[in-house]
């Protein structure tokens, strides 16, 4: 099959939708890699790399290609420019972006969407959430350490002894266990809470102690989190309130699948927090785990820094590509026949719940119910935007 990898043009993207190496392992494999000059190079991967591991260097780089793989989504203007039948590999939020969708099933281009894999075990290595929240919540407890002007770890010292940072995590998934695994490692006290019951043993597993509250449960489907409703939502906060007026350093990774983050923490109970503590929010892009977090800035809310998550993976644009990028190599692999040749099996499950648009209609069920009204033939998902 003919790949691209087209240069991103998102301001503050600087991931790269494969790196070197994966371009040598498709050409390995008898594919066709072209990348456009410079892609690589706000994550440090050079032209003549790309070269060497047998890619063409081509400004044109979609012509002719079977699948054009980048990290954001094509642009409509970018897509008017793609041949009808081309295929696409990025990150695509389908639900948050309706007119989007619309442009990719009227351009007739076959968008398949990192966020839709789905999160069974044969699609672990294709998993580009699970690479990319490692990311995030390694650099949020990096980026917290750095703001807080005192120690994470304990020091026994002739000078005396200096206490440890005290951490609480909220929402332990993927971002939020590697964020406690980090603050950890560097020697804080970690304290973490999520709402789904399996999380507490993980959280322990990691060496953080698990806040128990006085609450149920709330399980969604898939193993993610369910909704709160208000009423819980607001003893929630009660209950965190004087975990996190304790804290010198409050970590925020929560979200629920297709909804906007859930908002954990008030202004208030910030402002309850000592002089000099950091809460850092990796939900902010997505709504805010904070009340007032600004994504891409630090805003002081009483006496604290509050740190607002933007793209944070980009962050670390290097390993960040190259976890993406093996996540984009397995997916192509999957998509390719025998022969070589681009074939996604739309009876595959992972192929199946990826596809976005195809063939002038949109494939993903939630998404055509939500731009075109529910299909009378067929029941309702009941997903909302
Ligand atoms: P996510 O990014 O959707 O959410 C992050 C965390 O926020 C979750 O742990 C969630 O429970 C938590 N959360 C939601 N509402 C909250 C609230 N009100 N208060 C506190 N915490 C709240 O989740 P992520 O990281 O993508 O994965 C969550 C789960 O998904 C995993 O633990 C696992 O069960 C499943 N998963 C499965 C995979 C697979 O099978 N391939 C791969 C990765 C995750």
């Amino acid at each position: 099959m003919d790949i691209a990898v087209v240069k991103e043009t998102l301001e503050g993207e600087a991931r790269v939708a494969l790196v070197p190496d994966a371009v040598g392992k498709l050409v390995a494999a008898g594919h066709r890699v072209a990348v456009h000059p410079g892609a690589g190079l706000l994550a440090q991967f050079f032209d003549s790399e790309y070269e060497e591991a047998g890619a063409s260097l081509d400004a044109d780089v979609t012509d002719g290609a079977d699948v054009v793989c980048s990290v954001q989504p094509m642009t409509p203007d970018r897509l008017r420019a793609l041949a009808p039948g081309t295929a696409t590999l990025s990150f695509l939020p389908a639900l948050q972006n309706p007119d989007l969708v619309t442009a990719f099933r009227d351009a007739e281009v076959t968008a398949f969407s990192l966020e839709l894999v789905p999160r069974i075990s044969r699609a672990q290595a294709m998993d580009a959430l699970s690479s990319q929240a490692l990311v995030s919540g390694y650099r949020c407890a990096i980026v917290a350490a750095g703001l807080l002007r005192r120690f994470f770890p304990m020091n026994m010292t002739a000078a005396g002894t200096v206490q440890p940072a005290e951490v609480v995590v909220l929402g332990a998934g993927v971002a939020g266990l590697q964020a406690i695994a980090t603050s950890k490692r560097l020697g804080a006290v970690v304290r973490a809470y999520d709402v789904r019951a399996a999380a507490a043993e993980e959280i322990r597993s990691v060496g953080a102690k698990a806040i128990e509250l006085e609450l149920e449960s709330l399980e969604g489907k898939g193993g993610y989190a369910g909704e709160m409703n208000e009423d819980r939502a607001a003893r929630q906060r009660d209950l965190l309130t004087p975990y996190i007026a304790a804290a010198d350093v409050l970590i925020t990774t929560a979200a629920v699948p297709g909804r906007q983050a859930p908002m954990l923490v008030t202004a208030e109970m910030v402002e309850q927090m000592k002089p000099g503590s950091v809460v850092v929010d990796l939900a902010a892009e997505s709504g805010g785990n904070v009340e007032g977090s600004q994504p891409g800035s630090i805003v002081a809310i009483g006496d604290a820094q509050v740190w607002g998550g933007q793209n944070v993976p980009s962050q670390m644009p290097g390993p960040a590509s190259r976890l993406l990028a093996q996540n984009v190599l397995n997916l192509l692999t999957l998509m390719s026949a025998e022969d070589g040749a681009f074939a996604p099996d739309f009876d595959d499950e992972i192929v199946d719940g990826a596809c976005v648009t195809h063939a002038g209609e949109i494939h993903h069920q939630a998404s055509r119910e939500l731009i075109e009204g529910p299909a009378a033939d067929e029941p309702a998902t009941g997903v909302q935007a």
